[in-house]
């Protein structure tokens, strides 16, 4: 089934595997290209699904209207109907955390483990609710390759191989204006869920890149502490995108969450 299509969305979906559902959701401006090493590693032990979100990789296009993480989350809870009746793992890679917070939140039984990568719970301050903006203008004044340059350096660790540089470049360059667009209203406009992190009674792994400038470590520490079954790793040799850049670590982390459940 590459497609899960329900509500007139049609969600890519990337599978491999065999067994209890991990269900992957990817950072902005990606897709689901971007948990291939997850994938390759984990499916001898789980039914690993990777979905495109709305707007994004080979899912249905987007306007441009801000894409609420909560509409994010009500799409997963759409493809998780047509997959499994269980309760599934749940990884999220920064916006893709922000989803998965917000699933949390939403669908609380439907929640095995969470795996909390390289992103926060806390809401944009007034600062970062203008830089969304400024960045939505810069998209549409200079182009998606400018927009790419300018994340390539603050995404990547200083160490990141060619082979990730290449992966985040094409997953930038491939991503439609509106979407971008969409997805940076919906992360300015998304609620603080520090509470919600109170309110997880599942094993939780946190998992973030030592040299993560967007969602620096300090951040994960604090979702560590407020989580009550938490395991905090701080992956060496990476930036935010610590799936791509050390995958073998995020790998590792995930398995020892997933020997919890
Ligand atoms: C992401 O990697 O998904 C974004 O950098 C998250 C953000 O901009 O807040």
């Amino acid at each position: 089934m590459p497609y899960a299509e329900f509500d007139e969305v049609r969600l890519h979906i990337r599978q491999q595997g065999s067994g209890p559902v991990a269900l992957f959701i990817h950072g902005f401006p990606l897709d689901s290209t971007m948990w291939i090493d997850q994938l390759n590693a984990l499916s001898d032990v789980r039914r690993c699904i990777a979905v495109d979100l709305r707007g994004f990789g080979r899912s249905s296009a987007v306007t441009g209207a801000p894409l609420l993480m909560e509409t994010l989350a009500d799409d997963l809870a759409g493809v998780l109907d047509l997959v499994s009746e269980e309760q599934v793992d749940i990884v999220g890679l920064s916006m893709g955390g922000y989803v998965a917070l917000a699933f949390a939140e939403i669908y609380p039984k439907r929640v095995r483990s969470l795996a909390l990568i390289d992103t926060k719970a806390g809401a944009d301050s007034a600062e970062g609710k203008a830089g969304r903006d400024a960045m939505a203008e810069r998209l549409v004044a200079d182009g998606r390759v400018a927009i790419a340059e300018a994340m390539q350096a603050g995404l990547l660790g200083p160490d990141a191989s060619i082979s990730a540089q290449a992966r985040l470049r094409s997953m930038v360059e491939n991503c439609p204006y509106e979407t971008i667009v969409g997805a940076l209203g919906g992360m300015r406009d998304r609620p603080d869920r520090t509470a919600v992190l109170g309110t997880v009674n599942v094993p939780t792994a946190v998992i973030v890149g030592e040299q993560d400038s967007v969602t620096p470590p300090s951040e994960s520490e604090a979702m560590a502490a407020a989580l009550s079954d938490a395991v905090l790793t701080v992956v060496a040799g990476s930036g935010h995108m610590s799936p791509i850049e050390q995958p073998a670590a995020v790998n590792n982390a995930l398995l020892e969450l997933f020997s919890r459940d």
